[in-house]
């Protein structure tokens, strides 16, 4: 029986259009998802959509519609863009599927019930005519971050979250245990900004508004939409519910993906609420970096988003494919641009791989009419190319595997280059004019490293152009 193998995206709100940060995310655990069916593993890619809380409920009201009818609207969006970008998803959650909400009710109350949950009091501040309570740290210049008018001191009966007992067990976790969160320097953002000067109990439950999962045994409060999104990653597998049951067979998750902003949610609430369930935790969680457009985080809040559609129509899906994992560095941020993307769609593409391809075709068919002759003569010459491409297979795959898909590419890219340059070195031009069967053999020979080089490579780009591929 293949081993199974579990990757996931976040789950995206459904506030707004997908835009090419999203995208990163989802290709990224694509090319991951792909890679490893054909390694032969059995692999559950889940993708969804978080589609509660205030903000969603103030969106749709601006709308004019329903809530409900605003997601499925946002909801479609998504899953059309997925389809045209090649998501190979094996799962689609929604937080307002019924079976989700129903194991989000029961793991509040089993948490109530385990005395993880209370209730308590939640101060805060109140903006009146926007009905929505804030933090100090989320006001701007002290004024509500929305509408920017005077807020007002408030109190709301809310239920908590005992996070503040998990604290030695998360640094613990995050220290001892250098696979969990990656890359490293995440770990150290966690350790010395959040766990170190101390947790706090989390305010899981909101009654100022009603777009939520309702907790069912006090109806007036909705749960904290970070505990029912969250809570996806285990509910999609049928956890507490009837619709799945393959908890077992993938649970704990081998890579959750993301990037770097949620990377807290994920490496200390979520963690914390599996331990307080007593469950086994995610085996990795990766916390990339941003796509940027000029200069600031692409994103619904600063507007500068590019949509996935209008890059697919005017490159192709691969090229956008290739340029976004190529060009996102190790844990850093990237700067998106055209000229960046066309520069790389036309070195990389283009000139050598698609040089490659097309000088070695055409060779092919122009000397052998498409067929190699089973005789062939090796030389040393040869050497360094079929080691290169003989090795470049366990660089690629551990490569991925390490969500390093820029060092992976580069690595395929380099075997590309030597095989342009083995043709100039070889010129298979001048080998065949000598028509003596050595020499017929030897043109063989070389044609054929070439077009084993191109089989390799391909697939080993596979999971990233699927199409082209
Ligand atoms: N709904 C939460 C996640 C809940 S998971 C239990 C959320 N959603 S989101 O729509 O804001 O999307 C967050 C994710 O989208 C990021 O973590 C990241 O994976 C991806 N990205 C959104 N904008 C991005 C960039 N500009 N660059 C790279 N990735 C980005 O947070």
């Amino acid at each position: 029986m293949s081993k199974p193998y579990y990757i996931t995206t976040p789950i995206y709100y459904s506030s707004g259009n997908p835009h090419i940060g999203h995208c990163y995310t989802t290709l990224a655990c694509d090319a991951i998802a792909r890679m490893k069916r054909m390694q032969g593993y059995d692999v559950m890619f889940l993708t969804g959509t978080d589609e509660h809380g205030q903000k969603i409920e103030k969106k749709a009201k601006e709308a004019g519609v329903e809530p409900q009818k605003y997601v499925d609207d946002i909801v479609a969006r998504f899953k059309v863009r997925w389809e045209r970008m090649g998501i190979t998803y094996d799962r689609f959650i929604r937080t307002t599927d019924p079976y989700h909400v129903e194991s989000v009710q029961k793991i509040f109350k089993e948490l109530y019930d385990k005395g993880y949950i209370y209730k308590g009091e939640y101060t805060g501040k109140y903006c009146t005519p926007c009905e929505s309570f804030w933090t100090e740290s989320q006001l701007v210049d002290g004024k509500c971050p929305d509408c920017g008018r005077e807020v007002v001191d408030a109190r709301e009966e809310a239920y908590f979250f005992k996070l503040s007992e998990f604290g030695e067990r998360l640094e613990k976790l995050l220290t001892e245990n250098p696979e969990f969160l990656q890359p490293p320097s995440r770990v150290n953002e966690m350790v010395n900004n959040f766990i170190k000067p101390g947790i706090q109990d989390l305010c899981v439950s909101r009654s100022s508004f009603k777009w939520g999962v309702p907790v069912d045994f006090d109806d007036k409060h909705v749960v904290y939409v970070w505990i029912d999104a969250l809570s996806n990653y285990i509910t999609a597998l049928g956890y507490k519910n009837d619709a799945y049951n393959d908890f077992e067979k993938y649970w704990p998750a081998d890579i959750h993906m993301m990037a770097k902003e949620i990377v807290r949610f994920h490496s200390i609430i979520w963690p914390a609420m599996l331990m307080a369930l007593d469950l086994p935790l995610p085996k990795k969680v990766y916390g990339h970096g941003w796509i940027t457009f000029n200069g600031a985080k692409m994103g619904k809040s600063t507007g500068n988003v590019i949509d996935p559609f209008i890059l697919a129509d005017r490159y192709g899906v691969d090229a956008v494919r290739y340029h976004l994992l190529r060009e996102m560095p190790f844990g850093s941020d990237c700067a998106f641009s055209n000229e960046i993307m066309i520069n790389r769609i036309n070195s990389d593409l283009a000139n050598d791989l698609g040089n490659l391809v097309s000088r070695t075709v055409a060779m092919v068919l122009k000397y052998f009419d498409g067929k190699l002759p089973a005789g062939r003569k090796d030389d040393p010459m040869d050497n360094e190319l079929k080691q290169m491409a003989g090795e470049v297979g366990k660089i690629a795959e551990t490569a991925f595997e390490n969500c390093q898909f820029s060092f992976g590419l580069s690595e395929i890219l380099k075997v590309v280059s030597r095989a342009n340059k083995y043709i100039d070195e070889t010129a298979p031009w001048v080998l065949a004019k000598d028509e003596s069967e050595s020499g017929r053999a030897r043109l063989a020979a070389v044609l054929y490293n070439l077009l084993e080089t191109i089989r390799i490579v391909s697939v080993l780009l596979y999971p990233v152009m699927p199409f082209t591929m």
